[in-house]
């Protein structure tokens, strides 16, 4: 049976991009048509400064969130990554076969240290060696596949790259995986900038759909989009990143084709309006069953609980495999 993990760090509130770039395949097919793990990745939210008091309250609320948009925990594993040692474990091993000029090569790497350093921090070592470990997360499982949204295909991309050299040098170990990214809204842009992604950590907020946002916000933030000069709706990326952005959102929530959509309308308004109507309906369940969720957090926990130890006890031989190979002496 094909195996699948993807994960997702809570580093912020979960996005209407970390919805339809990833969440919603997880729910919809993912979970349905293979041994399925998602997982929590909190480890890779101390990258960054961090306050602990948060990031352990985002863990709660995103693992919350994923059940809430519908992941059900008899159909795949939910866990969070810091309660499997392996990933760790697995993480140094692939340390000593990567170099220092792949990580930094690596666009995400590029942008949030010269993030930091505009910002006038350093830069934690845990940044650059990141993609390491979400390569460890990955080939921890034998995962075949990684569905994830663009911005996550360079990585995994390097976790083949890994994965091939570890075999060649050390013989089969692991699984070689792939990414598998969404048709629609692979790459959800910013509503105030629409030629910058959705992301879940920037401090400017106001183009940004968070899952849990009362519908009268969702709406606030649809209607004053950005949109491009001229009045014509036309699908076209470089010419008008703002409508292609809310024809990409729109045709996402509805199952349509966003070239075809556009063809229905004459005025940036009505596309507005009709987006901020589909994306408020979109999320309506979600926060519904999140509000019920929070009033039992024994079954959250419940469920963080069996998902770790399904997830150790499928990460453990891979791992301890990778040891053997690469030469490390087994405890006696
Ligand atoms: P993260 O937490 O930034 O995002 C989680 C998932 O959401 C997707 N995504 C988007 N898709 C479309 N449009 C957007 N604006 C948008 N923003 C986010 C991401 O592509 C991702 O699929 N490094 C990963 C987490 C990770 C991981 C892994 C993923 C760690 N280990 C192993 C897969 C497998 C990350 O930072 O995702």
């Amino acid at each position: 049976m094909t195996r699948i993990f993807s994960g997702i760090k809570p580093t912020g509130h979960l996005t209407l991009g970390n919805y339809l770039g990833a969440v919603r395949q997880w729910v919809e097919t993912d979970q349905h048509r293979a041994d399925a793990l998602f997982s929590v990745v909190d480890l890779h939210a101390l990258t960054v400064d961090h306050d602990p008091a948060r990031v352990r309250r985002l863990s709660r609320q995103a693992a919350t969130l994923l059940l809430a948009a519908g992941l059900d925990p008899a159909l795949c594993t939910l866990f969070v990554q810091s309660h499997v040692d392996e990933h760790t474990r697995l993480s140094y091993l692939l340390e000593c076969t990567a170099s220092d000029g792949e990580m930094r090569r690596m666009i995400q790497y590029k942008e949030k240290s010269a993030r930091e350093k505009a910002a006038g921090g350093s830069v934690r070592l845990s940044l650059l060696t990141y993609p390491v470990l979400m390569a460890a997360d990955i080939l921890a499982y034998g995962a075949d596949e990684v569905p994830v949204g663009d911005d996550q295909a360079q990585h995994v991309e390097l976790t083949r790259d890994l994965a091939v050299r570890f075999n060649q040098r050390y013989g089969q170990t692991f699984t070689v995986p792939r990414a598998v990214l969404p048709q629609v809204a692979a790459r959800v842009m910013d509503l105030q900038d629409p030629t910058s992604k959705m992301g879940k950590s920037h401090a400017e907020t106001s183009g940004i759909v968070y899952l849990l946002d009362e519908p009268d916000v969702v709406r606030r933030k649809v209607m004053r989009a950005v949109t491009d000069s001229g009045s014509e709706v036309v699908y076209d990326r470089e010419a008008k990143p703002g409508v292609t952005n809310l024809l990409e959102l729109l045709a996402a929530c509805t199952d349509k084709d966003p070239g075809e959509l556009a063809a229905g309308y004459t005025s940036y308004g009505a596309l507005k309006k009709d987006t901020a109507d589909a994306v408020v309906e979109l999320l309506r369940p979600l926060r519904e069953r999140h509000a019920e969720l929070c009033a039992d957090p024994a079954y959250v926990d419940g469920v963080l609980r069996e998902g770790a130890r399904r997830a150790r006890e499928l990460a453990r031989p891979t791992v301890d495999a990778a040891y053997r190979a690469i030469g490390l002496l087994p405890a006696g």
